[in-house]
């Protein structure tokens, strides 16, 4: 392994955030430290409404929210990085989830003035299941903040997770004069360069002189007991995930980015091995795989085509080549895989491991799928969530029910929504885990299908997929409840309730049957 070694060169990374606490601004800060775009302000779809790649949808547009995931590749220094962008808002959670599946590590961004936030919670669970290591940049500090140690004491007791300073804020919101590097003891200044200045230890009188005099006793002693007090970094615990290293800084004033993306690439881990259902995928198997955990409708609404994104597991991918989709068998030449940068992309002539290439398709590749050169393997780990909200979708043109079901497959396929068709031959259902996915899908299935649908409330309200050992009791129990079981995507049984009071009922009288709110994609 060199330092060339294309594998050891890869970091692949999402950022997650409560909406609000910087994760564009900090996106578009690494961006611009990559020399990806020129001008910090291009990712920014939300402030100026400016059409951007990601911005493609009308409903993004006219709501300003980022609906849809996206990759940014960009290099710095000696690595190759895969920035997974994740949408912001809770409604599309579960793109954001899957996103998560197919990251290495995370950059968990904390406002100064509001510490841990009920989304950051929620997507630092996520990244706990797969003990994702996180790096924490704890940004505003040009602001009004709160107390350093009270934000590091929260983030070690809500999250459970050990904290370890690596920088340290000199002053904040308007004294706001730089940090103090603990390993480097070294002072990077807020003014000028930003360059690291070496000093001597934390008492060197220089640091607290960059502060009114007024502050600086209290920092020193501040200083003193983060320095002395505090844990120091321990690598193997922090890609363990036990351990997050945490950074102070502003990303609008791109003061402490360098420090973040340092850390990423000198800490953060290359591309893990993939668990399979049936075996450990190492990043440096030869041969190539890979999964797909995220469909994007084209841009262009006329053409059907979807860009699958993949993760390259392991292997080479090298443009031409002929990979099988394991769930149908099928062969797939990977003609034009696709890398993306901040506003364009390009073909890609090869990917290793760790990066996520767009394989354009019509509708050949759905979520979850694995690629391979070969071998029937399927990589999990990209779930599906039992829906909180579901409906019943409703046309009037009777002529038109068989097009809707295709086309709610289709989007189904994307993850854009799930799809349940009651046993019963009544009306299709969808489900969803925020309502804003049920505005896409109408919007979608007008603006692609023609198919103008109303959503009616259903009798339930919510579904677990059922299964049992026993087939028989399967049977039985699928027999038992005519019309509140339904099928999913792929055929998988559902049962349908009216409450979680009648779905506790259900479970109690039937313990032979496994009701479960989390299914693998197949
Ligand atoms: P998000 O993607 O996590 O939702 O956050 P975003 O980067 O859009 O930042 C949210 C707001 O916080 C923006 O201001 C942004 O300029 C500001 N911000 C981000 N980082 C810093 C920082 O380090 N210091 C300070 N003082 N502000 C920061 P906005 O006015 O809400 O939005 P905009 O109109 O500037 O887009």
């Amino acid at each position: 392994m060199t330092a060339t070694d294309p594998v050891s060169r890869r970091r692949t990374f999402a950022i997650i955030s409560h909406p609000d606490a910087g994760k564009t601004t900090l996106t578009e800060k690494l961006l611009l430290f990559g020399g990806a775009i020129q001008l910090a302000g291009e990712v920014r779809a939300k402030a100026n409404r400016r059409q951007t790649r990601s911005d493609w949808m009308g409903i993004e547009r006219e709501r300003g929210i980022s609906v849809v995931t996206s990759v940014m590749t960009f290099e710095y220094g000696d690595c190759v990085f895969n920035l997974l962008d994740t949408p912001g808002h809770e409604d599309f959670s579960e793109d954001t989830y899957r996103t998560l599946t197919a990251v290495d590590s995370a950059v968990m961004v904390i406002d100064a003035a509001k510490g841990i936030e009920d989304r950051t919670r929620k997507l630092f669970e996520v990244c706990r299941l797969r003990d994702i290591p996180i790096v924490t940049f704890i940004n505003k500090l040009d602001r009004e903040t709160r107390d350093p140690f009270d934000l590091l004491d929260e983030i070690e007791k809500t999250l459970a997770l050990d904290v370890a300073p690596m920088t340290w804020p000199i002053g904040r919101g308007r004294s706001f004069a730089g940090t103090y590097d603990i390993r480097a003891s070294a002072v990077r200044p807020v003014e000028g360069e930003q360059v690291l200045r070496p000093v001597n230890g934390p008492d060197d009188p220089s640091i607290a002189e960059l502060l009114p005099e007024h502050e600086r006793a209290a920092f020193s002693e501040e200083l003193a007991l983060a320095v002395d007090g505090l844990k120091p970094f321990d690598k193997s615990s922090f890609l363990e995930g036990h351990l997050t290293p945490v950074y102070f800084g502003s990303a609008l004033r791109t003061f402490g980015v360098k420090d973040l993306i340092d850390a990423l690439a000198e800490f953060a881990p290359p591309p893990r091995g993939q668990e399979s259902a049936t075996r450990l995928v190492e990043a440096r198997e030869p041969k190539m795989t890979g999964f797909v955990f995220k469909i994007q409708a084209n841009m262009d609404p006329n053409h059907r085509d979807r860009i699958a994104f993949m993760r390259v597991c392991s292997g080479r991918l090298v443009r031409g080549m002929k990979a099988k989709i394991v769930r149908t068998g099928k062969p797939m030449a990977l003609n034009a895989p696709q890398f993306f940068f901040a506003q364009e992309r390009a073909i890609a002539d090869e990917a290793y491991a760790g990066d996520v290439v767009g394989i354009p398709n019509h509708g050949t590749l759905r979520i979850g799928d694995t690629l391979t050169e070969g071998e029937d393997i399927v990589f999990r780990g990209v779930p599906s969530f039992a829906p909180e909200i579901m409906r019943r979708v409703k046309i009037g043109d009777a002529m038109k029910a068989r097009k809707l079901l295709d086309a709610l497959q289709q989007m189904a396929e994307e993850g854009v929504v799930q799809t349940f068709v009651p046993n019963d031959g009544s009306g299709a259902m969808v489900g969803v885990v925020g309502a804003l996915q049920l505005d896409v899908l109408k919007e979608r299935l007008q603006a692609e299908y023609g198919l103008p649908v109303s959503f009616e409330p259903s009798r339930f309200e919510l579904c677990r997929w059922v299964s049992a050992t026993d087939r028989q009791e399967m049977d039985k129990f699928i027999r038992a409840f005519p019309s509140s079981m339904a099928t999913d995507l792929d055929g998988a049984p559902v049962f349908m309730a009216a409450s979680a009071w009648a779905l506790n009922y259900e479970q109690e009288k039937w313990p032979q049957i496994t009701f479960s709110d989390i299914k693998d994609y197949q």
